[in-house]
């Protein structure tokens, strides 16, 4: 304990030391690297931590990879109110097999409070985010810990070490704007040798307006078409559908701009369809963290003009066979556009 009580005060203190101060401006830069990892076997998945500060806030107002797609497949960047572990680095596979392989302990990238506020894949350039926005960690938000997970595909063929990761680009000036991302998540299960279509949607209750910037789809190996959409409901209660976003989530699974900017108010809706193809398939496939099952989540990075982001982070619907959008009430739905494979 005592051990790991040192390395989280000294995690903690690198990041007041060693973040440098960019000239010209009050933004710093923390490298959030991995620790000298050696990815000793295929498909390997690895979490690191940095505990923040917890009587100040920082605002996180972009991000700059440092990593190559010939070595690293995918990095997730989590907020989190407790890590996974109190490790400096864990197995934290979403994909891979529950048990541990015996050398490095296994563990969730969070214990608790769960929200991925970044990712990258395939060389995407570095994200900044938009003038006055940032993402509150620290004292006054919920995202006391940010973790690192980094997926390397291949193990490396000796015992190199590697230090891919990101930097974060931050500033302890309030930002007007705080950012945060809404995951929007369907369960359900999917029958063997069908198309089948995952829905969820939710209503926002609070009175807030959020601007939507960025998305970013995941299922597993199931997935052909995943659409986000703002969804606004007329007087003659007749549902408009405008598509935020839509990929093949088998392409990289990073967060991309938005289709449409337009504003999000009290009262709208947000959808999300994951159109899964089990042609292939003979058996049944359910929700769950395995390759051998399937998830069907739509992320929208956003940001609230002042105050706080909205209390909701995510919305879940229980999929198929038991919900869909008609069940859900929705109407006027573009079917065609949500589940066909481009804009
Ligand atoms: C990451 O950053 C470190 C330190 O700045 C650098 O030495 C290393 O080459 C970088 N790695 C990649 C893959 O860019
Ligand atoms: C559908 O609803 C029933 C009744 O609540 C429940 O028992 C079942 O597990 C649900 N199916 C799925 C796939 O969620």
């Amino acid at each position: 304990m005592a051990n790991n009580h040192m390395l989280r005060n000294v995690i903690f203190l690198v990041f007041v030391l060693f973040s440098k101060v960019i000239w010209g401006t009050d933004l710093k830069k923390f490298p959030l690297l991995m620790p000298d990892i050696n990815p000793y076997k295929d498909e390997f998945y690895v979490c690191t931590p940095i505990k923040i500060v917890s009587d100040k806030n920082f605002y996180i107002v972009g991000f700059e990879p440092n990593a190559t797609m010939n070595v690293v497949h995918h990095m997730l960047l989590f907020g989190c109110t407790t890590p996974g572990s109190d490790s400096s680095y864990w197995d934290c596979g979403e994909m891979a097999e529950s048990e541990s392989d015996g050398k490095l302990q296994k563990a969730t990238p969070c214990n608790s409070g769960n929200h991925v506020i970044y990712a990258w894949a395939r060389n995407a350039k570095p994200l900044k985010l938009p003038k006055d926005v940032g993402f509150l960690v620290g004292k006054d938000s919920p995202i006391k810990y940010l973790v690192l997970q980094i997926h390397y595909s291949k193990k490396f063929p000796d015992s190199r070490t590697d230090n891919s990761g990101l930097f974060l680009l931050y500033t302890q000036r309030p930002q007007s704007k705080l950012a945060a991302v809404l995951l929007l998540a369907a369960g359900g299960r999917i029958p063997p040798k069908a198309v089948t279509f995952m829905d969820v949607e939710c209503k926002i209750n609070e009175n807030k307006v959020i601007y939507p910037i960025a998305y970013r789809t995941h299922t597993h190996s199931l997935g052909r078409v995943v659409s986000g959409y703002r969804v606004t409901r007329d007087e003659m209660d007749v549902d408009h559908w405008h598509l935020l976003g839509k990929r093949d989530p088998l392409t990289p699974q990073m967060f991309y701009p938005v289709f449409d900017r337009t504003p999000i108010r009290q009262g709208d809706k947000v959808a999300a369809r994951c159109t899964m193809d089990s042609s292939s398939r003979n058996r049944f496939t359910e929700v769950g963290p395995t390759n051998n099952d399937e998830m069907c989540n739509f992320y929208l990075l956003v940001y609230v003009e002042y105050g706080t982001p909205l209390e909701m982070t995510s919305c879940y619907d229980m999929g198929p066979p038991n919900t869909s959008w008609e069940t859900d009430q929705l109407n006027n739905i573009p079917e065609a556009e949500a589940s066909s494979p481009f804009k």
